[in-house]
């Protein structure tokens, strides 16, 4: 297993291209299996949850490539079933179950399993999915669910899922009839796959809002598409930059998917301003101490959480974080307080002390977002940082040691001891 090692001190400066959104990726590349023939997908990320995603189809009898862009041909799929050696390795591979179930009439997907940050089920997936007419079964560790055809149906989610909105969109799409998902996710991975799925010859209308209407259609057909950038990757270096007091200018972002992060970030005395298609951030001499709930889209994203407690650690005052998508997505303090930070935890609440700096230290990467969470510590700490389990930052990050070697940082790749 790898380390990165980072010694701290050094702003970052310069510029920095962000690569495509993992989370729009992994639903664009399940929807192949809606639309036999060859599908291109540009701007997807190298990242080990994009290549698990293919391996996945593989085992499904697609063809999958990733050289430069992604090219699958679901024509000879033959598979129906995501096994548990690939699904718990990745959850998102239950992104196949609603796709499989509207082309083949049969889906047999393993249940994830439990993840680093919570339980993460997915009855809402199934819960949908049976109203539209499959009949669902559970069967060791499996999902079993099958049907001739799907039927539209009316489905209100409990509460908004990215993935559940996702995998009902997809197999709503083929479904007999008007299916209509009320309290759906707003992301803008959510709007993404709609947009895709439309130029596939779906008939969808309201993603982005918590109204999704899909027509049913009896055929789509496979496209050629660019995927849009990966907002909390712009996020992580937004708050890289901000903790070192750098200036960095972000190519190939979209401002429109960043109202809540550059809000808080700003609160936090940060300087971002759009400049053309590229924005500009500046980092304070030091931080001021901002309060933040996570919230689904459009409110402050989950998945920058641990990036935005890493900067509070050392921000001038007290910051009060509250995490209220998942249940055990703490798992950085930890981690944070072995490099001095003071942080008390209190059920879904944070409550982070702003001390002046930082020490480097030994630390272990628990999931993907608390790794850059790490990463983001230590390059303002104090002296060095080992940051070990980074398998964990590779399922989402594309080169990010690369990336802020570029803008100046002290980082490098490591076997790990
Ligand atoms: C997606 O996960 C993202 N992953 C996550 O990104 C992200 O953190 C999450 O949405 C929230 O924004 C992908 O898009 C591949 P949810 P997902 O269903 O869809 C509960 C990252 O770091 N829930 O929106 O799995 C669930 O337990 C990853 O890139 C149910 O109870 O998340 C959670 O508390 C991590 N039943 C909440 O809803 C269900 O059937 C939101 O989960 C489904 C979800």
């Amino acid at each position: 297993m790898g380390k990165l090692i980072i010694r701290g001190g050094n702003p970052l400066n310069g510029e920095v291209t962000i690569s495509g959104a993992k989370n729009a990726a992994l639903p664009l590349i399940a929807s192949a299996i809606l639309a036999p023939g060859e599908m291109v997908l540009r701007n997807v990320p190298r990242l080990k949850d994009v290549e698990t995603m293919g391996m996945l189809l593989q085992h499904l009898e697609a063809r999958f490539l990733h050289d430069g862009e992604v090219r699958i041909d679901t024509s000879t799929i033959a598979g129906i079933d995501a096994p548990y050696d690939l699904v718990r390795t990745m959850r998102a591979s239950v992104l196949v179950l609603g796709p499989l179930l509207a082309r083949m009439g049969e889906a047999v997907v393993s249940l994830p399993g439990g993840c680093a940050i919570g339980a993460r089920p997915i009855n809402l997936h199934l819960m949908g999915l049976e109203k539209m007419g499959a009949t669902i079964t559970l069967e060791q560790g499996y999902v079993r669910a099958k049907a001739r055809r799907l039927k539209g149906a009316s489905i209100y989610f409990d509460m908004p899922t990215v993935t559940g909105t996702e995998n009902l969109m997809m197999a709503a799409s083929l479904a007999d009839g008007l299916t209509v998902l009320e309290n759906a996710a707003c992301e803008p991975e959510v709007s993404d796959l709609a947009n895709a799925l439309n130029k596939m010859g779906a008939s969808i209308e309201g993603a982005g809002t918590t109204t999704i209407r899909i027509e049913g259609v009896n055929r789509l057909n496979p496209i050629d598409y660019a995927i849009i950038p990966d907002r909390i990757e712009t996020g992580t270096f937004m708050a890289a930059a901000g903790i070192t007091g750098g200036k960095i200018r972000i190519k190939a972002c979209r401002w429109e998917h960043l109202d809540a992060i550059i809000m808080k970030l700003t609160e936090a005395g940060i300087e971002i301003e759009k400049d053309g298609e590229d924005i500009i951030v500046r980092g304070p001499e030091r931080l001021a101490a901002v309060n933040v709930k996570t919230m689904p889209y459009p409110g402050f994203p989950t998945d920058m959480q641990a990036q935005f407690m890493a900067m509070m650690s050392i921000a001038d005052g007290t910051s009060v974080i509250t995490e209220n998508i998942f249940e055990n997505r703490f798992m950085h303090v930890s981690e944070l307080m072995r490099m001095g930070a003071n942080i008390i935890i209190d059920g879904a609440t944070a409550t982070v002390k702003g001390i002046p700096f930082l020490r480097g230290a030994p630390v272990m990467a628990t999931d993907l977002r608390a790794s850059a969470s790490l990463i983001i510590a230590g390059l303002v700490a104090r002296g060095e940082t080992h940051v070990s389990r980074i398998y964990h930052l590779d399922r989402g990050y594309d080169a990010i040691e690369r990336k802020l070697r570029a803008l100046g940082a002290d980082i490098e790749r490591a076997k790990e001891s």
